[in-house]
């Protein structure tokens, strides 16, 4: 069988993403800061804010996986220490600890944002802090590049999607066979959506759900994050997958 590790199994998109892997005969190891409510899978409880905390982890990894999707999130109303450091820095983290450990032909999947489709409108500030390697002191990085706590959350997403595409092509990835794609959700019906309406309002929430019909469900994302993980996605490298019901789609149409 497959085993395949995944962030933030205890609510939302990384539950059924550990639900689903589990019911399609992998072996799911779940990790999140919380203990989830009917853990069924192993499970390490564990904190991707800290490179402490990330080292901690990986201590308790197996020697081989066959995936990593890294789900874990925070919406930014923690502040941009903790999102920076949780949904970017943390998760590359584990994502560099881990590679060795994933076998030839493995994946790694991110779930971005469509929040994080700004890169290039950002892109200097986005290439010199995809471009700090390591875990860094994230509050001295937000006071030196003035960073306020509301852009913590598109930030994270923006240098996710960036490096995403970056690692496809890092020999530590590349040179094992690793591929490294992400997927990049609108509002899905979470717990970490009503977060979203209380910083971005509900007008805007709502209007990007009234464009595609409906929310998602985390049901809607995680066959897709599956599906970057396994073998069939094998010639699928570097690349963003909206998971948003044509959402993006739909705000692209109009400006083209
Ligand atoms: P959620 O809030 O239901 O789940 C997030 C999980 O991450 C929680 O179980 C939480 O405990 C865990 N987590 C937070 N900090 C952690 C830490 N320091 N260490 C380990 N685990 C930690 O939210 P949801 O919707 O399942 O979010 C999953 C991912 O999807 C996130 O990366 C989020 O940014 C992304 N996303 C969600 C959207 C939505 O509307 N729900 C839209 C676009 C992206």
């Amino acid at each position: 069988g497959k085993t395949i590790l995944v962030t933030g199994v205890a609510s939302g998109i990384g539950a059924r993403t550990a639900e689903l892997a589990g019911q399609m005969g992998a072996d799911v190891i779940g990790v999140d800061v919380r203990e989830p409510a009917g853990a069924t899978t192993a499970f390490i409880k564990g904190d991707l804010s800290t490179a402490a905390g990330v080292a901690d982890i990986v201590a308790q990894l197996p020697s081989r996986l066959d995936a990593l999707a890294n789900v874990a999130g925070l919406s930014g109303n923690t502040g941009i220490v903790s999102t920076l450091s949780v949904n970017f820095y943390g998760l590359r983290a584990l994502s560099e600890a881990v590679a060795p450990r994933i076998r030839e032909g493995g994946a790694i999947v991110n779930v971005a944002s469509i929040a994080g489709y700004g890169w290039r409108a950002h892109l200097e500030r986005a290439k010199t802090l995809v471009g700090i390697e390591g875990f860094p002191d994230v509050g001295a990085l937000a006071a030196e590049h003035g960073l306020k706590d509301e852009e913590g959350y598109p930030l994270s997403k923006e240098l996710l999607v960036l490096w995403t595409m970056r690692a496809a092509h890092l020999p530590l990835f590349r040179d094992r066979g690793i591929r490294v794609n992400a997927a990049s959700p609108g509002p899905v019906e979470t717990p970490i959506l009503k977060q979203f309406r209380a910083v971005l309002g509900d007008a805007r929430v709502d209007s990007d759900i009234t464009r595609v019909g409906r929310a998602g469900t985390a049901a809607d994302i995680a066959p897709a994050v599956l599906f970057l993980c396994s073998d069939g996605a094998r010639w699928i490298n570097g690349t963003n997958l909206a998971t948003d019901g044509g959402l993006e789609a739909s705000i692209n149409a109009e400006v083209l």
